[in-house]
C-alpha cells in the first residue's frame, strides 16, 4: 500500500494513485472562464478570476501529491486579438495575480517560470515576471510554468531560425541536427515532454499549444469549466492516465517483455 495515495473526491468516491506511476509533466489548457462567467450572468473578467483560484488549487494539489511540472496555456499569442478591453484585463489579473501568489510559490517550494514570447508583454508583466521568477528559482519541488503570449508554432519556428544562424556561423552541421538538438532551441529546453495533456470544458482541440512536445503525450478531457475544475477532478484525470498503456509506437508484447 506505501505505492498508493488514496483520495476521496466530494462525492466520496475514493480515487486510488499509485504513486510510483505519476506523471512527471502535467499541460494543461485551462479552457472555459468566459462561459463560466457567462453562466453566471457575470463578465467574462470574473471568469478569468476564477480562473487564476483554479490555477491556484491545482498547482498546489500538483505540487502536493509529486508532480515535478506543471506548465499552463495563461495566454496565447492568438489572445492578443480579444477585445482590447479584456486583453487590458487579463494583463491585470496577471500581475495582479503574480504579486499576490509570490507566498504561495515559496510555501509550496514551487518555481516559476514562463515561455512565450514575454517581450511582448507590457514592461510592469515583464518586471514582475522576472522578480517573481527570480524570487521562487530554488523552489525544487515542482517547476510552474505558464505559457504567456505562446504559440507553439512560433516556438518552433523561432528555434529553427536560431537553429540556422548556428548552422551559418559554423557551430553546427545540418547533419548533426537531431530531435535532442532541435529541443535545446525551444523554450522547454531541458524540460520532459509532458506525460499527460489536460484540457477543460470540453473542447477536443489543442490549440497550436506544445505541438512537437505533446507527440506522445496521453490526453485527457474534461468537460468542466476551468473555474470549476477541483483538485478531484485532477486526481480522477490522473487515475486515467495510470490505466492508460504508453506504447510509444511500441507493440504491447515488446513493451511487457521489457518489464
Ligand atoms: C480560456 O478561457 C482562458 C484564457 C484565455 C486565459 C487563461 C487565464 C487564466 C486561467 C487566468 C489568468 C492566468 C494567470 C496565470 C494569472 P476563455 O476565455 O477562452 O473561455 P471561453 O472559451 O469560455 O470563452
Amino acid at each position: 500500500m506505501v505505492n498508493k495515495t488514496v483520495k476521496k473526491t466530494s462525492d466520496s468516491t475514493i480515487i486510488s494513485l499509485d504513486k510510483n506511476r505519476l506523471p512527471r509533466h502535467i499541460a494543461i489548457i485551462m479552457d472555459g472562464n468566459g462561459r463560466w462567467a457567462r453562466s453566471k450572468g457575470l463578465v467574462r473578467t470574473l471568469g478569468h478570476e476564477n480562473g487564476v483560484d483554479a490555477l491556484r488549487r491545482i498547482a498546489t494539489a500538483s505540487a502536493e501529491i509529486g508532480i515535478e511540472y506543471l506548465t499552463v496555456y495563461a495566454f496565447s499569442t492568438e489572445n492578443w486579438h480579444r477585445p482590447k478591453s479584456e486583453v487590458k484585463a487579463l494583463m491585470s489579473i496577471l500581475v495582479r495575480a503574480l504579486r499576490k501568489e509570490l507566498s504561495t510559490l515559496l510555501d509550496n517550494n514551487i518555481r516559476l517560470q514562463a515561455i512565450g514570447e514575454i517581450a511582448l508583454l507590457p514592461n510592469e508583466i515583464q518586471k514582475q515576471l522576472r522578480e517573481v521568477i527570480q524570487l521562487t528559482s530554488e523552489g525544487d519541488r515542482m517547476a510552474l510554468t505558464l505559457a504567456l503570449s505562446y504559440s507553439s508554432k512560433e516556438e518552433i519556428l523561432r528555434a529553427t531560425r536560431l537553429l540556422a544562424e548556428d548552422v551559418q556561423r559554423g557551430f553546427l552541421l545540418p547533419e548533426n541536427i537531431t530531435e535532442e538538438v532541435f529541443e535545446n532551441y525551444l523554450y522547454t529546453r531541458g524540460m520532459p515532454h509532458p506525460d499527460l495533456l489536460i484540457r477543460t470544458s470540453g473542447e477536443y482541440r489543442i490549440s497550436n499549444y506544445l505541438l512537437w512536445q505533446l507527440a506522445y503525450t496521453e490526453l485527457y478531457f474534461s468537460p468542466k469549466l476551468w473555474p470549476d475544475f477541483t483538485k478531484e477532478d485532477l486526481y480522477q484525470a490522473i487515475a486515467e492516465y495510470q490505466k492508460r498503456e504508453r506504447r510509444f509506437g511500441l507493440t504491447s508484447e515488446q513493451l511487457n517483455e521489457n518489464t
